[in-house]
């Protein structure tokens, strides 16, 4: 879904997408300074809150990843703590926010992304960030209970 603002002369069309911070990235308190990115990326926060998944809504959230080797340890690590939810907003925000986040294997992360600086490995990599409009749409649907 795509939110339109009403500005005097013209349409704006505002990009919406979710990043969820990893619990390792909450563990080690890292939340702040993450945020503190966003923000200065100019990145708007529409809600955010700090959860713990089940593993229902865990294997929900991942689905597309069913049956890869790493699911089930994927699952088990994402319901082993606290993560924090954002939804996001700025225009082009799904590819903005995925080319901030940087790629999936923080070691093949460039510097000054998040997965640089806070991941550790395939698994801790800090964040993720939706990679399609469908995909965020479901995952915030999940986060935020709107299913
Ligand atoms: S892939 O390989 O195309 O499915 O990778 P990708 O779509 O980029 O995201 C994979 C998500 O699973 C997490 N994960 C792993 N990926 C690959 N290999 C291993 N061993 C692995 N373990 C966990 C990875 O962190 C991605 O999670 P998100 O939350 O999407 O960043």
């Amino acid at each position: 879904m795509r939110a339109r603002l009403e500005r005097p002369a013209t349409e704006v069309f505002v990009d919406r997408t979710f990043l969820m911070i990893k619990p390792e990235a909450v563990r080690s308190g890292k939340q702040g300074e993450i945020i503190d990115l966003l923000v200065k990326n100019r990145f708007r926060i529409v809600r955010m809150k700090q959860f713990a998944f089940d593993a229902p809504r865990a294997r929900s959230f991942y689905a597309m990843h069913d049956g890869k080797h790493f699911f089930v340890d994927l699952v088990g690590y994402i319901t082993s703590g606290d993560v924090v939810g954002i939804e996001l907003e700025k225009e082009g925000a799904i590819e903005l926010l995925r080319e901030l986040v940087g790629a999936t294997d923080p070691a093949k992360a460039r510097p000054g992304t998040i997965r640089y600086m806070y991941g550790t490995d395939l698994q801790r990599n800090a964040v993720h960030a939706s990679d399609s409009r469908e995909s965020a749409e479901k995952e915030l649907a999940i986060v935020f209970h709107e299913k």
